[in-house]
């Protein structure tokens, strides 16, 4: 069987501060996509610059998606981008429940209600999960059963091909590498996740579904968590806005 290739998302988050840089930064990976034939890379910039990337690339290389989306179709809800407004400017992945998005009121509802459109709209959904912190009576494992359920609730086998989900603990996120989880952590995790998504689904579904790590995801770090995490890829936060440091970050994910 062919190995699945590896994923690597870019965050941005909310950066560059101006289109100027956000097409600076996006330059040199422009140049690069097309080397990394193992790799399907993702680039989340914020809502304003995907537009103007999107259609600043040319190649097949690059997937664009949106770290947000509201769940309605149109109408007054100022503010709001809708799914479809993300597909008419070239968007077919978009994040939801983040942690970032959690603490400024993403409940799990509210997750599940975004996940939902997003399907709906047929985009690729990346699902967040994460624990605050890990305790020794773990618990945190039921935290993430419950975000896990709570989210793909209502979601059939077929529609679970169009999702993948990002284990990323809160603790570790925007630090450095040293902070970031251990890659047997990492596996440990992934482990539950995927026995979580057996009680809900059948064992091949649950052993298909994509599950990346992030939190802090560095040059000195993705080699060990790819071999030894069991993860398919990454979700990568501020090394993602250094485009050496992203080239390397993909290089490795190419080769391992
Ligand atoms: P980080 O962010 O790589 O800066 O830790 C990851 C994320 O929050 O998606």
């Amino acid at each position: 069987m062919k190995k699945p290739k590896r994923i690597v998302a870019a965050n941005w988050k909310m950066n560059p501060d101006t289109l100027f840089r956000a097409k600076k930064i996006f330059e040199p990976l422009k140049r690069n996509a097309s080397k990394f034939r193992n790799v399907n890379l993702l680039l989340l910039p914020p809502f304003p610059y995907l537009a103007p990337l999107r259609e600043s690339y040319k190649g097949k290389s690059v997937a664009f998606g949106a770290q947000d989306v509201f769940p309605e179709p149109r109408g007054s809800f100022t503010g709001e981008v809708s799914p479809l407004m993300l597909q008419s400017v070239g968007a077919t992945h978009i994040l939801v429940g983040h942690s970032e998005r959690r603490a400024l009121g993403d409940t799990d509802e509210k997750v599940e209600k975004k996940l939902r459109a997003a399907l709906d709209n047929a985009f690729s959904v990346i699902l967040c999960i994460g624990e605050r912190e890990r305790d020794h009576g773990g618990h945190y494992l039921g935290f993430l059963r419950d975000q896990i359920v709570a989210a793909l609730k209502g979601v059939t086998v077929k529609e679970l091909k169009g999702v993948t989900i990002a284990y990323e603990p809160i603790f570790a996120i925007g630090k450095s590498a040293d902070n970031a989880m251990k890659p047997f952590e990492i596996h440990e995790t992934v482990l539950f996740i995927r026995r979580v998504l057996t009680e809900m689904y059948d064992r091949d579904s649950a052993f298909r579904l994509p599950i990346l790590y992030g939190g802090s995801v560095e040059v000195s770090n993705a080699e060990g968590i790819l071999r030894d995490g069991e993860v398919q890829g990454f979700l990568v936060g501020h090394a993602s806005l250094v485009p050496d440091e992203f080239l390397e970050i993909l290089r490795i994910a190419d080769r391992t």
